[in-house]
């Protein structure tokens, strides 16, 4: 059963972590917020039962990540993310970080599409890059990828110990917002450990209710709080 993972991008949607405290969910921290409220926020989260991901996306040179992460790692954070498109030299050292982070590998963010393989001037398909990298991902021991739900299967199935974070997820696909790979929550049920959604729960007119119906949706049954 995947997690739902909620898209914290702004103070605002932290509101509603008041009115699920019990409820399985992961709690994603991108930057807008975090270069605000900092570890202590992280921390208040754990304190309130939330696994806590924190979404910074490190891409640098091997020195400077290896010691950003080592930070991270001291602190109790669940997942945190480094782009794959560092390279080898920069995935390989984290796999010596001691701690429980699981350290999830960003492949091609699901704002792209294909047309982001010949700005790159690359001859691979978009699906083949990213399982490059999911490979990549693989042999320097992260815990998983970021990747869209249309590669997901076939990471899944070569590389069955990569967990899969899946991005783009919509009630309705039609509201893309800046994404472009999206999928519903039925497309990627089979194939994702944890489904992440911000602006499909946020921009309803009940996000509380949404979060309910879509934890039901991924299975179990969830009473109010
Ligand atoms: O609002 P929406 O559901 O599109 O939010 C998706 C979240 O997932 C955002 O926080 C975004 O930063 C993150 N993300 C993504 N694509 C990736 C990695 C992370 O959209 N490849």
């Amino acid at each position: 059963m995947p997690k739902l993972t909620l898209a914290i991008d702004d103070k605002q949607s932290l509101n509603i972590l008041k009115e699920l405290k019990g409820f399985p969910v992961v709690v994603k921290i991108g930057p807008i917020v975090f270069l605000e409220e900092g570890f202590p926020l992280l921390k208040a989260l754990k304190q309130d039962g939330f696994e806590v991901f924190l979404d910074l996306k490190f891409h640098d040179i091997p020195n400077t990540v290896l010691k950003t992460v080592e930070v991270c790692a001291k602190h109790d954070i669940d997942y945190l993310t480094v782009h794959l498109l560092g390279g080898e030299n920069m995935l390989s050292p984290l796999k010596d970080i001691k701690g429980k982070t699981n350290i999830i590998g960003v492949t091609i963010l699901t704002s792209h599409d294909e047309s982001y393989m010949e700005f790159l001037h690359s001859s691979y398909s978009l699906e083949d890059m990213v399982l490059h990298l999911a490979s990549v991902a693989h042999k320097c021991n992260l815990s998983g990828v970021v990747c869209s739900s249309f590669e997901a299967f076939n990471i899944k199935n070569k590389f069955p110990n990569l967990k899969t974070v899946i991005p783009g997820i919509r009630l309705n696909k039609d509201e893309k917002d800046d994404q472009k790979r999206v999928a519903t929550i039925e497309e990627v049920l089979q194939v994702a450990d944890l489904i992440v959604m911000g602006r499909a729960i946020f921009k309803s007119e009940n996000p509380k209710q949404t979060t309910l119906d879509i934890l039901s949706k991924i299975g179990g049954t969830y009473g109010n709080c």
